[in-house]
């Protein structure tokens, strides 16, 4: 098991970051944890409060993208691990605005994996770029089949080219420079902390709101979801014990296709508010579809749980049902991030199309 101390964690004010930085704080009270995030929309502070105060914590805001600013974050810190999550994540997003996606995504990775390649010469040994990427670089499944770690790429939206390109920038500091990376790519998470952009938060938020809850053409699109946490245990596996140049699929076994979940997302909703039933349902809306829609994401995640001994850990309905209760019982959290920007968007995106 590797033993690393000082470690960078990118995009920790983000939705899966926050729940990698608590781990990699609360369970590594040896190893001093430092959060790199700009703080964009997706960004969140408050997803933190609760180790914010801890000795080993730091977070530092900047960008990514500002090369010489992350060369002298790694001389001041002298990392020895990586993990990096910062990224413009949402497929909608990356439609009406690919550039960024390219210069955070791709730009923001070459300048780490460039820091780290410098600032780790002579010491490859003793250190670990660990990279995450997502199950929407390989495109889109038929009705069968399912992602392996050998199944070529092939991205269909500006958001899985630029993770594509990031993924494929990652593996050439492996095989070139011999830098010491590990790599995951994990199926689409679920849980507290995601912004209401994505379908489930979205569809809570609605829901609660009794307003419209859009689903993109048919909802026919099926996806395979797993609970944030046990992305974040699979990143943990995989940082301290995976091999280097490898890649490790991660995923839920749990496809769903959208409109299944929306209606079982439905049903937990009414019971939790009681509202008679149907009351959710009553609400579903078919929208025009997401260009270029992928039609099936799944992962074989066999490899992971066979190396390293990972497995997902929550059957869906219950993490649902969790889901929905962090969203209840944190109504702050949700009245702050749907404040401002938040409404500009969904206008654009849902209301003025
Ligand atoms: P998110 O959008 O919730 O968080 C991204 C974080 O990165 C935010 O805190 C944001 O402020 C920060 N960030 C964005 N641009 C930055 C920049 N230029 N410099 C520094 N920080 C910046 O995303 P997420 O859903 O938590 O995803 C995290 C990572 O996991 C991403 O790399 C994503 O591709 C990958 N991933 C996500 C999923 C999923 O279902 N959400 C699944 C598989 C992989
Ligand atoms: P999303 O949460 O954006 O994740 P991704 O596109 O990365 O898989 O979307 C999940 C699925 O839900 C996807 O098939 C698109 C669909 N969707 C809707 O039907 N309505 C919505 O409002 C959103 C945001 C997504």
């Amino acid at each position: 098991m590797r033993n690393l101390k000082n470690i960078l964690i990118t995009g920790g004010a983000g939705f899966i970051g926050s729940h990698v930085v608590r781990r990699f704080v609360n369970n590594y009270p040896g190893s001093k944890i430092v959060n790199l995030d700009k703080l964009t929309y997706a960004g969140n502070l408050e997803n933190l409060t609760d180790i914010e105060n801890k000795p080993n914590y730091t977070f530092v805001k900047g960008d990514i993208v500002d090369g010489a600013f992350i060369d002298q974050l790694f001389e001041k810190h002298k990392f020895d691990g990586v993990i990096h999550l910062a990224a413009e994540s949402h497929v909608d997003r990356s439609i009406s605005n690919p550039t960024e996606f390219a210069m955070t995504n791709v730009i923001g990775t070459i300048n780490l994996l460039n820091a780290a390649k410098k600032h780790w010469a002579g010491n490859y040994e003793n250190c670990l770029f660990y990279h995450v990427s997502t199950d929407e670089v390989y495109g889109s499944l038929g009705e069968e089949g399912l992602f392996t770690e050998y199944t070529p790429y092939d991205p269909r939206s500006p958001y899985s080219a630029s993770k594509a390109s990031s993924d494929h920038f990652v593996m050439a500091y492996f095989h070139t420079y011999g830098l010491p990376v590990v790599m995951s790519n994990c199926s689409n998470n679920y849980g507290p902390n995601h912004f209401p952009e994505k379908l489930i938060p979205l569809a809570i938020h609605n829901i609660k709101e009794m307003k419209p809850v859009p689903v993109y053409g048919k909802g026919e699109n099926v996806r395979d979801w797993l609970y944030v946490e046990d992305h974040a245990t699979a990143i943990d596996l995989a940082f301290h014990n995976g091999v280097l140049g490898e890649k490790y699929n991660v995923g839920g076994n749990n496809e769903w296709k959208n409109i299944e979940l929306i209606h079982l997302l439905c049903d937990i909703m009414d019971k939790k508010l009681n509202r008679p039933m149907g009351t959710s349902a009553s609400l579903i809306t078919f929208v025009k579809d997401r260009a270029g829609h992928d039609l099936r994401y799944a992962i074989d995640s066999s490899k992971i749980q066979a190396e390293l001994g990972w497995k997902p850990s929550l059957v869906f309905e219950r993490g649902l049902a969790k889901t929905v209760d962090w969203y209840l019982s944190n109504e702050k959290w949700l009245n702050d991030v749907t404040s401002g920007e938040y409404q500009k968007y969904y206008k654009g995106q849902y209301e003025e199309r």
